[in-house]
């Protein structure tokens, strides 16, 4: 039987949640990351641990089948790398950032200075597109000490708390993109994989949906139903059961988790009562 072959981060900010998600949709891993690649005991996958910055190209090859991975190394690397799905986590930016103290009006104080960067696609393009011209140092990790060391006046490099550049005495003067974790497929990918690979789609979405909603149960006396109902924006229609105290029904529906708190709030203006909030594994719709 065919087995997809999925990349994850062998180690860094995706590796936690690569894990999660699949462990969420059922794929239970049999080994962990000291192996190079392990499988699924119940699911036809195989998960290979890899360095972010391979992937792309394993991806490229078709040595993988789908990864996990930041979109914004995907835009440095990738090409002809389909998205399938975005994941919703480790959600980041690819900034441009000066010294605390450097003048910056726009991107034209750039040209002719020296940025450091891990992104030198990423950059270049960005510069090409302003019409600036500036000298590149590629270096791989670090970046934000660049111009404390004299290496460079600027730097581009992600950027998720700011607490690095924080730390460094540097500000954020540009986003050149925003990034998430993804799913994406190599072009390769077999039709028999990519039905597999099609069915962690669909159970991922599933997870995401859960994860962005909660499963709402309160009691609303009978004559405040219709607003109580007109209040919540439920999946279809919110199941509205009969309590055995006269007068009184249950309501259930689910609420988009962002909503939560102001809609909790309004149903209890309106008179609803005993509020039970749960939290939902999967959403299948
Ligand atoms: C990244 C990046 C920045 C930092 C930004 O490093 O290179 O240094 O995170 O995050 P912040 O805005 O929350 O401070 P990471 O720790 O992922 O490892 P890396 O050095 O291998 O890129």
């Amino acid at each position: 039987m065919s087995k997809l072959k999925i990349a994850v981060q062998k180690s860094g900010r995706l590796y936690e949640e690569s894990m999660q998600i699949l462990k969420d949709i059922g794929i239970s891993i049999d080994n962990g990351r000291d192996q190079l690649k392990a499988s699924a005991k119940n699911f036809p996958v195989e998960v290979f641990y890899l360095r972010n910055g391979d992937i792309p190209q394993y991806l490229k090859d078709g040595v993988v089948d789908a990864a996990i991975i930041g979109e914004n190394v995907l835009i440095e690397k990738g090409g002809n790398i389909q998205i399938i799905q975005k994941l919703g986590f480790s959600s980041c930016k690819v900034s441009i950032a000066v010294p605390k103290s450097a003048k910056y009006t726009n991107m034209q104080d750039l040209d002719g200075k020296r940025i450091a960067t891990s992104y030198p696609n990423t950059v270049q393009q960005f510069l090409d597109k302003n019409n600036v011209n500036a000298q590149l140092h590629i270096i791989n990790g670090s970046v934000e000490i660049a111009p404390n060391i004299g290496l460079a006046d600027a730097i581009v490099d992600i950027v998720s708390s700011g607490s690095t550049l924080f730390k460094n005495g540097l500000k954020e003067v540009e986003v050149l993109l925003k990034s998430e974790a993804v799913l994406a497929a190599s072009p390769l990918i077999s039709d028999d994989n990519l039905d597999i690979l099609n069915t962690i789609k669909f159970r991922i979405g599933s997870v995401l949906k859960g994860r962005r909603s909660k499963y709402v149960l309160l009691n609303a006396p009978n004559d405040k139903l219709e607003e109580i109902i007109a209040i919540l924006p439920g999946m279809k229609s919110p199941t509205v059961l009969p309590l055995a105290q006269e007068g009184w029904s249950s309501v259930h529906t689910v609420i988009d988790k962002n909503k939560f708190w102001e809609i909790i709030d309004i149903l209890k203006e309106h008179g609803a009562e005993g509020i039970l909030v749960c939290p939902i594994d999967n959403m299948i719709l």
